[in-house]
């Protein structure tokens, strides 16, 4: 009897595993779990990624095969992201867009009002057809929001979509109520009046939806702006700061434009995230941008939903990180390559002084040029970076704080936080407001290797301890609101939230924050 018990348990558990191997996601039991609200969504309900990506190939044309797929080279990530590679179109060379700087309704010293609106639009991304894009105030991404610490800020925020959406301002320091998560939906053809006082310092920072299930899809379409916040810092360091000059916005977003040049977010769909295979960088083709031989500023933004990217210069020259996503670092760090990973900002200097008129340098992620820097007109000022840029504030290691610990795991539908999928209805971390908390977050690995999950909190900005126990590297000893956690590592994270309120924490794979992979803080 216990010998056939055995048997009979060693073909269950085979099964079991055969069934993750090839691909079976058990989907069923989540596809309808209310995460993605109203969508009709994503007939995926039976069949896992693989099945998918065939079936999108297929109706691309049998050009694009397997060697458009590489495998992902970050640790441990093989089965788990067939990330595809960018296709080069070639001959069409566009200049930079630049999203416009939002005009205020009113400004006074204290106080700056602005209203913005969500729309549907026609879209002009690639040579042929138009494209059927969402924006705010526009017909593709949206405006720059510049604000100073200090001021109350008025939104008035519109939704003019056929669906409900959220404004979530990613990394700013709101309370939970003003903050856009799922909990304050704006209805189609609502507005909704925020306002909050900017308690921080300069960073770039950026806004996106984030209503229940459709966030992935909608910044998808194209909603995402820029807020630009400034302060004395701004004033003070002599750093470039020219609008389109020498200090440019790259909104990194890869997607996919069918035969028809449109974005088909349902075919493109898989859970663990949507991959494009065409670069837009502020929703243009193969930018360039002409400068002076000077030192240029790039406050780039991962707004992807999945891709992380891993940026260089062609000539391997360095360059120097000058701001992390809550504000400016230490120091310059220089370096040679930065990952960036979604939900991340970071500002960069590139130093063309010694570069003669007509010589160009260009942006990459690997093989792919992301912006092509010509030198243009020539300017005989040079200016030393400054050496100092901030201060920022390390805390005393004497008081041992306790450890709050955190698991992420799973992949596709399985996704979850500390075993669970999101549930507005349960809290599922409590803080206080104003003490300081550490977290100690593991990425569990499966047996797959598992993926990579960029982590972000709302409502502060955090600073990075350790990763696997070590100090990380300089250029994330600053104020960060997103990390990217490796398969297998463990990071540990210092917050103080400074508002009151429920404030969502999640992986930044939008798909994956739609499918569950987020959780709750209560601060009080
Ligand atoms: Cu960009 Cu919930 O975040
Ligand atoms: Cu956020
Ligand atoms: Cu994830």
């Amino acid at each position: 009897m216990r010998g056939k018990m055995k048997v009979i348990v060693n073909i269950i558990l085979i099964g079991v595993v055969l069934l993750f191997a090839t691909g079976y996601r058990f989907n069923s039991q989540y596809a309808n779990n209310g995460m993605r609200g109203h969508m009709s969504g994503p007939n995926v309900s039976n069949f896992g990624r693989h099945h998918r990506d065939e079936s999108h190939m297929g109706r691309n044309g049998s050009s694009r095969n397997d060697n458009n797929f590489d495998s992902f080279s970050g640790r441990g990530s093989m089965h788990h992201t067939n990330v595809p590679r960018f296709e080069e179109i070639k001959g069409e060379n566009n200049k930079l867009k630049l999203p416009e700087i939002l005009e205020p309704d009113f400004e006074r010293e204290n106080e700056v009002s602005y209203t913005l609106k969500t729309q549907t639009g026609e879209t002009q991304l690639k040579e042929g057809k138009k494209t059927a894009t969402m924006g705010y105030n526009g017909s593709y991404l949206g405006p720059i929001l510049k604000m100073r610490k200090g001021q109350t800020v008025h939104i008035k925020t519109e939704n003019n979509l056929s669906e409900e959406t959220t404004f979530h301002w990613h990394g700013l320091k709101i309370p939970s109520d003003v903050d856009g998560g799922p909990h304050s939906p704006v209805e189609p053809n609502q507005a909704a009046q925020i306002n909050f006082e900017v308690n921080q310092e300069a960073a770039t920072l950026w806004f996106h939806p984030h209503a229940l299930g459709t966030t992935a899809e909608q910044v998808y379409y194209g909603l995402a702006g820029l807020i630009y916040v400034e302060d004395e810092q701004t004033d003070r360091l002599d750093l470039p700061k020219e609008y389109g000059v020498n200090d440019f916005p790259l909104i990194l977003q890869d997607r996919n434009l069918d035969e028809n040049n449109q974005l088909d977010y349902e075919r493109a769909y898989n859970p663990d995230g949507v991959y494009g295979s065409t670069l837009l960088v502020n929703g243009t083709l193969n930018p360039y941008v002409e400068v002076k031989n000077e030192k240029v500023r790039l406050r780039l933004v991962n707004g992807s939903n999945a891709r992380n990217y891993q940026l260089a210069l062609n000539n391997q020259t360095s360059f120097y990180q000058i701001a992390s996503d809550g504000g400016f670092l230490e120091e310059p760090f220089e370096m040679t390559s930065l990952v960036l990973a979604p939900g991340e900002r970071a500002e960069i200097i590139i130093d063309l002084e010694d570069y003669p008129e007509g010589e160009a340098i260009q942006l990459v992620d690997g093989e792919t040029t992301v912006l092509d820097i010509g030198v243009k007109g020539t300017t005989d000022v040079k200016k030393e970076l400054p050496r100092k840029l901030n201060a920022i504030p390390v805390r005393e290691t004497s008081d041992s704080l306790p450890v709050k610990k955190m698991t992420l795991a799973g992949m596709g539908y399985m996704v979850s936080i500390d075993g669970k999928q999101f549930d507005m209805d349960r809290i599922d971390m409590e803080e206080t407001q104003g003490e300081t908390a550490i977290w100690e977050i593991y990425n569990a690995p499966d047996m797959m290797g598992g993926m990579a999950h960029p982590f972000h909190v709302h409502g502060l900005q955090f600073k990075i301890i350790s990763r696997d126990g070590k100090t990380p590297p300089l250029n994330e000893q600053g104020w960060k609101d997103t990390v990217l956690i490796e398969a297998g590592e463990t990071v540990q994270l210092e917050l103080e939230f400074p508002e009151k309120g429920i404030f969502m924490y999640h992986c930044h794979i939008l798909e994956h924050e739609d499918v569950g992979m987020m959780g709750q803080v209560e601060v009080k």
